[in-house]
């Protein structure tokens, strides 16, 4: 379970989030939303334990994310506005330096999901070989969604996933979204259009603030 507690965050001197609570359990989603600048990315960068919180706390499995970041960064996969991948390897160099940093610990889901599937779903098979910094920001977008498929790790924390994926992709993103609920796996993502993930399992956020 994941559970945030009476966030307050902060950026510099100006207070961005404050008394933000929820739980999500295992097999759900939260989509936060909200207008540019109300403070989406600051949340989940704060439950991702990349931003201390200025009052309250985030818990994972009942852990503070800040007392165990280690351990932590082993469970969750984090996807940021930047993708976080390395321009100048391959799109196949990418998973697997992934791999060999040990993010692919054999977490959720199916163990038969393997590389090549997910990349062939993807679309990206045919581009394994290309240098990520040649590629589109769509078909970036891809690579960073398709190494997040492929650690299985159990909580997927996403910044405007379907940003730049055409509608093909948001399909594909939808479906392994609801996969990994279906896995006991938790999504949160922030989101400007709501993401047709199962509606019985998917909760919404809305954040107040930033430009209207
Ligand atoms: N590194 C930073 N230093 C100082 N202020 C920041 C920093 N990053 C963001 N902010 C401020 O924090 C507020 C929230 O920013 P945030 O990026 O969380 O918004 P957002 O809801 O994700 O917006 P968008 O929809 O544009 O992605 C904004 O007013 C922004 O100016
Ligand atoms: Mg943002």
């Amino acid at each position: 379970m994941l559970c945030a507690e009476q966030l307050g965050l902060g950026r510099g001197e100006r207070m961005i989030v404050d008394g933000v609570g929820f739980e999500i359990e295992p097999g759900s989603a939260l989509q936060i939303h909200g207008s540019n600048g109300c403070g989406k990315t600051t949340l989940l960068r704060a439950l991702a334990g990349l931003l201390p919180p200025a009052a309250g706390s985030v818990r994972w499995r009942g852990m503070n994310v800040q007392a165990q970041p280690e351990r932590f960064r082993r469970e969750r996969a984090y996807v940021g506005h930047s993708n976080g991948l390395s321009d100048d390897l391959s799109v196949l160099e990418n998973l697997r330096f992934a791999a060999l940093l040990g993010v692919n610990p054999g977490g959720l889901g199916d163990a038969r999901l393997h590389e090549r599937d997910v990349l062939e779903i993807a679309g990206l098979w045919p581009l394994r070989q290309v240098r990520v910094g040649s590629l589109s920001q769509g078909q970036r977008r891809r690579v960073a969604l398709a190494r997040v498929m492929l650690e299985r790790k159990p909580l997927w924390l996403l910044d405007e996933p379907a940003e730049a994926l055409d509608d093909a992709a948001q399909a594909w993103l939808c479906d392994a979204l609801d996969d990994h609920m279906q896995d006991g796996g938790i999504v949160v993502a922030t989101t400007h259009l709501p993401l047709p993930t199962a509606v019985t399992c998917t909760h919404h956020l809305q954040l107040e603030g930033g430009a209207s």
